[in-house]
């Protein structure tokens, strides 16, 4: 019988929790803290952001939580042991966040970084909906989105079974317009992983 994505990412990543920090560390020229620091600075301390597959919430979570009340999702048992134990002061919520049930107008931030390209891409355009809906008024949108074409990837990644999903760059740009959100940055940065150079697009968005 066929897995479902959700399935084959959360049991991946339990598999290799400590062994993809330790390949996130061989990474060259991540952008990503350029990134959260666009989001830091536009947001006053206190501001309430949920970050979606915050893995073992390191780095980001706990840069995040040095300022505001952030609750961290991921749908994967031991990432979510491991984010507890790194970042104490925040809450974390162990589900698949494209089934999230979340109170309209909840939060001032939602922050994603390189868990999108998880999401069969299929239900993007639903989960921007959902993002848009939880933000409050003027409330702000992160992430880094896959920019291949590419319907479903499935195969070995970091020694376990994965999948991967998404979008060339111009049609995750349209299905953010097309849920309400404003785009304040949209950039597409190349860098280097162990296995070659790769693409994501870089969205700051305002609902
Ligand atoms: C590449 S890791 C990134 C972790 C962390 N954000 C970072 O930058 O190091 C992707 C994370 O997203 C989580 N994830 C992927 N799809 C998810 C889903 N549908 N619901 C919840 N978590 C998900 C995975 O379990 C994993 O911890």
């Amino acid at each position: 019988m066929n897995r479902r994505p959700a399935e084959i990412v959360g049991s991946g990543y339990d598999a290799m929790a400590d062994r993809f920090l330790a390949w996130r560390d061989t990474i060259e020229g991540d952008p990503s803290d350029r990134w959260a620091g666009e989001l830091v600075s536009r947001l006053r301390p206190g501001a309430r952001v949920l970050e979606l597959g915050c893995g073992a919430g390191v780095p980001h979570t706990r840069r995040l939580a040095d300022t505001f009340e952030v609750t961290g999702v991921d749908i994967s048992p031991a990432q979510i042991q491991r984010a507890r134990m790194n970042v104490p002061r925040s809450q974390f919520v162990l589900s698949d966040f494209t089934e999230l049930d979340i109170v309209p107008c909840s939060y001032d931030a939602v922050a994603s970084f390189y868990a999108l390209n998880h999401v069969p891409r299929g239900l993007l355009a639903p989960l921007f909906g959902d993002i848009r809906t939880w933000l409050a008024p003027g409330g702000l949108f992160l992430t880094a989105l896959g920019t291949e074409d590419a319907e479903e990837w499935t195969g070995e990644w970091l020694g376990v079974p994965m999948f991967f999903s998404s979008f060339p760059p111009k049609t995750n740009s349209q299905l953010l317009d097309e849920a309400g959100f404003e785009s304040l940055l949209d950039e597409v940065v190349t860098f280097h992983e162990p296995e070659g150079d790769v693409a994501f697009q870089w969205v700051l968005a305002r609902r």
